[in-house]
C-alpha cells in the first residue's frame, strides 16, 4: 500500500469543470476497515448531480465523487475477517470512488465474482439492486408482462431491460438516437422507440394488442413521463425511478383514477437501509445473477483520472450508453 494516492476532487459546487486531480495522503484504517486499491471507478447519475450541489445528499466541497469503485484489497484492519489483502473486491459508499486509494467498512464490499472485470465490477451493484428492487419488489413483474423502460440507454434502464428480459418479460424501451436504440435491443429489448416520437403511446399500444404496458420503469421524468401515463395498461404499474431529464412531473391524480394505475416511488439505496432481511434476500439473488454474469454493464467509455471531469460532461451531455468507467490503469 501506498501512504500517498491520487483522487479527482471536487472543490465549487459548479459541475465538472471543478473537479481537479490532487495527492491525497492515506490516513490509517479504523476498526472494521479494509482499504482497497481501486482499479476502475463506475459514474452514476448522483455523482453529476453532486458537483452541482443538487443530489438529496448533499457534501461541501471539497469532496471526491464516486460512488462505485472495484478493486484489490491492500490492508484490512485487525478486526476484520472475511477479506484478504489480495482479493478483487467491488464497493459502494457515499463517494471516494474517483481516487487511487479508497477505505470502505468490510460491510460496504462484497467480492468480486470472476465473470466480471475490474470495470463491470464498479459499475454493476448500484444499477443492478436499483433495477431488481424495481422490477421484483416493487412492480413484481411477471414472466410474460409487459414492461417500458425509459431512458434505456443509461445506466439503471439498461439494468432494467437486462433484468426484465430474465424474467421473461415483454420489454419495450426508449432510446433518444438510433446508437442508443440498436445498444438496447442489442441488450435484449424486443423493441426500441424513440422518446421524441409525438405517437410514443399510440405505438406502445400497437405493440401490446391496444392494451397498454403492465408496467413503466422511468428513470427520467418531466415531459416524457407524462407521455408514458398514457401508455399504461388498466390496473398498471408506474415506478417512479429518477428525473435524468432534470424535470419533476406532476402526475395527474384524475388519470391515476380513472385507468386505475398505481403511482409506485423507490430508493434502492433506503429500502436496504430500513429492511435489512429484504436487503439479505436480495444480495444473495443479486449475488447468483453476478456469477451467471446477468445483467453484465455495457461500458461506452473510458477516461484516465486526470480526465474525470470529461467523464461527468459526456453523462451530462447524454452521449453515454450503458455506463462510462474512470480506468485508473489508463
Ligand atoms: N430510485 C433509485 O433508487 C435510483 C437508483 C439509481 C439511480 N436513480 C436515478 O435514476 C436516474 C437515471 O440514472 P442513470 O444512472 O441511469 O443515469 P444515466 O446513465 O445518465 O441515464 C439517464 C438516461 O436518461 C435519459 N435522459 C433524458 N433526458 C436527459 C437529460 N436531460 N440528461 C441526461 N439524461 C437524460 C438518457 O437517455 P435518452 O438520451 O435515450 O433520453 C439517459 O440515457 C437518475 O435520476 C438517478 O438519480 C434512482
Amino acid at each position: 500500500m501506498s501512504d500517498t494516492y491520487r483522487a479527482a476532487i471536487c472543490t465549487a459546487l459548479t459541475g465538472p469543470a471543478s473537479l481537479h486531480v490532487e495527492e491525497m495522503v492515506a490516513k490509517p484504517l479504523q476498526a472494521g476497515e479494509v482499504r482497497i486499491d481501486v482499479k476502475a471507478a463506475g459514474l452514476n447519475f448522483p455523482d453529476l448531480l453532486m458537483t452541482y450541489g443538487k443530489y438529496q445528499f448533499r457534501p461541501e466541497p471539497p469532496f471526491t465523487p464516486g460512488l462505485e469503485i472495484a478493486g484489490i484489497v491492500s490492508e484490512i484492519s485487525p478486526d476484520v475477517t472475511a477479506y484478504s489483502i489480495g482479493d478483487r473486491v467491488m464497493g459502494g459508499s457515499k463517494g471516494n470512488g474517483f481516487a487511487e486509494q479508497a477505505v470502505l467498512p468490510e460491510t460496504a464490499i462484497r467480492p468480486l465474482p470472476a465473470a466480471l472485470s475490474f470495470a463491470e465490477g464498479a459499475c454493476w451493484h448500484g444499477a443492478a439492486i436499483t433495477a431488481w428492487h424495481a422490477l421484483n419488489d416493487k412492480a413484481m413483474l411477471q414472466q410474460g408482462e409487459s414492461i417500458l423502460i425509459l431512458g434505456a440507454s443509461g445506466g439503471v434502464g439498461m439494468a432494467a431491460v437486462k433484468l426484465a428480459k430474465h424474467k421473461g418479460a415483454t420489454v419495450i424501451a426508449t432510446g433518444s438516437n438510433d446508437q442508443k436504440r440498436n445498444s438496447i435491443k442489442q441488450a435484449g429489448a424486443d423493441h426500441s422507440l424513440d422518446p421524441a416520437d409525438p405517437e410514443l403511446a399510440a405505438k406502445v399500444k400497437v405493440l401490446t394488442d391496444g392494451n397498454g404496458v403492465d408496467v413503466v420503469f422511468d428513470p427520467v421524468g418531466g415531459d416524457l413521463a407524462m407521455k408514458a401515463t398514457r401508455s399504461i395498461s388498466w390496473g398498471g404499474r408506474y415506478l417512479i425511478v429518477g428525473f435524468a431529464s432534470g424535470d419533476i412531473p406532476s402526475f395527474p391524480a384524475n388519470h391515476a383514477l380513472i385507468k386505475g394505475y398505481s403511482l409506485i416511488g423507490l430508493r434502492a439505496g433506503e429500502s436496504a437501509r430500513r429492511d435489512p432481511e429484504l436487503a439479505r434476500n436480495s444480495e444473495v439473488a443479486l449475488r447468483k445473477l453476478a456469477e451467471q454474469g446477468v445483467m453484465r454493464p455495457h461500458i461506452s467509455h473510458r477516461f484516465s483520472l486526470e480526465d474525470a471531469a470529461d467523464a461527468l460532461r459526456i453523462l451530462e451531455d447524454r452521449k453515454v450508453i450503458g455506463r462510462v468507467v474512470i480506468d485508473m490503469t489508463l
